[in-house]
């Protein structure tokens, strides 16, 4: 791999010397006062194919001013996110079976079945973000993750099985999902500052099949307010079937009622 950097070619094998050869052969002056680390960082960063941070990284070496971030607490950060997500996944494997199993709707369970394998294979991705990273898979307890699968229990022991727990265990999921959409978000994008590319495209597929997880739940929960209007219509419609039932046969024992049927007619 190579790159051009004030019109000079750097070469992967030793981008740090060429770094500095292509700011002394572009006329750029390194500004004394520069941290001898900027270079190694800008280096760094070329080696990875970041642009944003060998912008950052040669600014520094030129004006002398520190990066306004260091490349190594960004990682420590990330490091400390995908372990936050590591363990809220753990935690909503565990938790999925008993949301299903206490589901009425089949439609409900099966999204929430079908999440669970997806889950599986989330805790299997980041384990793979960890080893992109030569970073050894540990958890760290999330909090978030634990407050929301609270919630989504007490939707289950407050409400009997049925159409309203369904949807109170929808609500507790979808805020689940939007909770996880969020931090894997923030871990892809921190990912792609880093120019970790591997773990930004692997955080980005779980990312997206959160997202579709979430729009499933949305279409889950139209079809039970759907089902339940159609209940509804059907509930009303059989009343005043019965009701009229009632009217005509008071109407034959009645003759005030036999009057107010005529009238209705
Ligand atoms: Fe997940």
């Amino acid at each position: 791999m190579k790159w051009t950097l004030a019109g000079v070619t750097i070469h992967a094998n030793n981008p740090s010397s060429n770094t500095a050869s292509a700011l002394s052969a572009a006329s750029i002056p390194t500004h004394p006062g520069a941290a001898a680390a900027s270079l190694d960082t800008a280096a760094a960063s070329l080696d990875r194919g970041n642009v944003a941070e060998t912008v950052i990284a040669v600014s520094a070496l030129t004006t002398g001013e520190e990066p306004i971030m260091d490349q190594e607490i960004l990682h420590d950060l990330f490091i400390e996110q995908i372990r936050d997500l590591y363990d809220a996944e753990k935690q909503l494997v565990k938790a999925l079976p008993k949301l299903a199993k206490a589901a009425e709707s089949e439609e409900l369970s099966d999204a929430i079945r079908q999440h669970m394998e997806e889950t599986q294979n989330q805790v299997a991705r980041l384990e793979q973000v960890f080893e992109s990273v030569e970073v050894t898979a540990k958890g760290k307890p999330c909090k978030g993750m634990k407050g929301l699968l609270e919630e989504g229990n007490e939707a289950v022991t407050e409400e009997d099985k049925g159409t309203l727990r369904d949807l109170a265990i929808i609500a507790a999921a979808q805020r689940v999902e939007h909770y996880e959409i969020a931090g894997y978000g923030t871990a892809r994008t921190l990912a792609e500052h880093l120019g970790l590319n591997d773990a930004a495209e692997l955080l980005e597929q779980t990312e997206e099949e959160e997202k579709q997880a979430d729009t499933k739940l949305t279409e889950v929960a139209t079809s039970l307010y759907e089902s339940s209007d159609e209940e509804e219509e059907t509930d009303v419609e059989t009343d005043e079937a019965e009701m009229a039932g009632a009217g005509s046969s008071r109407g034959r024992t009645s003759p005030s009622s036999k009057n107010a049927s005529r009238r209705k007619r």
